[in-house]
């Protein structure tokens, strides 16, 4: 599914969420800066949008950008992502304690064991480590009915016509829902070995960021 929405990825990030996704992409990478990591992994990268934020805010350090999909890959390549490596989050090809930090942005959610791809991030993290998650969330309160209806109503229908591919997009709308947000997935991060698991809501509850160490 994301090879085929390789080729427009990135547009269809920048028109729907309005450009705010560059913003939260800021504010995972400020959060990153503070840990002074020297080696950082960046899982699935995609089109490399977070690793390539990394590598400019942290020239010194050595960002390394995983996924399993070629296609994307392909394109962080061209945009300027140094190091590449194919790989599956769920079996990564890393020893353990490779890392100082583990990031990964709207990638966890999409993983089909998210206690497994947890235990791997941990794996390859040093212990003192950090962990850095941001995903979509379901805004709480007033905003959540409304925003229900664009991700249900309106953003299939928008994004087939930027992308040509309505499926992945109820797919996305589908996947929000089901994934843990807020207080229970600090418990997730917490269950699967990591300490201090915190999380930042983003643009009203419509993204969140968690941080953990390990
Ligand atoms: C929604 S994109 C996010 C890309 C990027 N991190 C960003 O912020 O735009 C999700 C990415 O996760 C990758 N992915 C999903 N499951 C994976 C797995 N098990 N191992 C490696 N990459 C995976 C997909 O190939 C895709 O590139």
């Amino acid at each position: 599914m994301f090879g085929r929405i390789a080729r427009r990825y990135d547009l269809a990030n920048h028109l729907l969420s309005g450009g705010t996704d560059f913003l939260w992409r800021r504010r995972a990478t400020r959060i990153v800066e503070q840990w002074q990591p020297r080696r950082v992994l960046d899982l699935a990268t995609g089109s490399g949008d977070l690793a390539l934020a990394l590598q400019r805010r942290l020239p010194e350090a050595a960002i390394t950008a995983a996924d399993f999909s070629p296609e994307m890959l392909e394109i962080a390549k061209r945009k300027g992502v140094r190091e590449t490596v194919l790989a599956d989050a769920l079996h990564l090809p890393f020893a353990a304690e490779s890392f100082d930090c583990v990031t990964v942005a709207f990638g966890l959610r999409n993983m089909a064991d998210w206690n497994l791809a947890l235990r791997e991030m941990g794996r390859v993290l040093r212990a003192g480590g950090h962990l850095l998650v941001l995903d979509f969330s379901l805004p709480a309160g007033a905003l959540r009915p409304a925003y229900r209806f664009y991700l249900h109503r309106c953003l299939p229908g928008l994004a087939s016509l930027v992308t040509g591919q309505k499926e992945a997009y109820d797919y996305l709308a589908g996947s929000i829902e089901k994934f843990p947000s807020g207080k229970e997935m600090t418990l997730l991060i917490k269950a699967n070995g990591f300490a201090n698991a915190s999380a930042e809501s983003l643009t009203g509850g419509i993204a969140t960021i968690y941080a953990a160490s390990r």
